[in-house]
């Protein structure tokens, strides 16, 4: 995860994965959620356009399985392609992007972030972040595994 020999994501304390879901391609939003993650000052370490498969799908969202929404959220996040994003900072960017990505049911999210502002439903809410550490590491390293 620290790599400071490589200039990308040498000054990134700490890196979190976030990705613009398959509504976020559609709609046209991944200009709009890239640009407030940089003007909130983060920093793009990686970006890639993919068509996630059914089985990295399982294994990103492992934590959710047998749970009522569960082939629902794979289902979407397989439907079209994703923007893949390893997003860095200083310590705390994981817990910066959650704030500034907003509560999971966009209906309760706060004005002023990207699913408050962009989305209306759980089902399509536009945008995936790490919730931990951990788990940005873990996310981190199954879809760019070079960092
Ligand atoms: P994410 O992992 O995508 O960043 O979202 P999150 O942490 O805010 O929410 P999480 O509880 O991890 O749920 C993962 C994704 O599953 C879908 N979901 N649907 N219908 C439902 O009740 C329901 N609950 C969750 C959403 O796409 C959610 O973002
Ligand atoms: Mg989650």
């Amino acid at each position: 995860m620290s790599q400071p020999n490589n200039p990308t994501i040498g000054r990134d304390a700490e890196l979190t994965l976030v990705i613009c879901k398959p509504d976020a391609v559609e709609r046209g939003l991944v200009g709009e959620i890239i640009g407030r993650l940089e003007r909130r000052g983060l920093h793009l370490a990686r970006a890639e356009m993919r068509q996630m498969d059914k089985e990295t799908a399982a294994t990103h969202y492992r934590e959710h399985a047998g749970k009522p929404f569960y082939e629902g959220l794979i289902e979407y996040i397989t439907r079209s392609p994703v923007l893949l994003l390893a997003v860095g900072g200083p310590v705390g960017t994981v817990q910066v992007v959650r704030r500034t990505i907003g509560a999971t049911n966009p209906a309760e999210a706060g004005p002023g972030t990207i699913r408050g502002d962009l989305a209306l439903t759980t089902e399509e809410n536009l945008v995936h972040g790490s919730d931990s550490a951990e788990s940005a590491q873990r996310e981190v390293a199954l879809f760019f595994p070079e960092l």
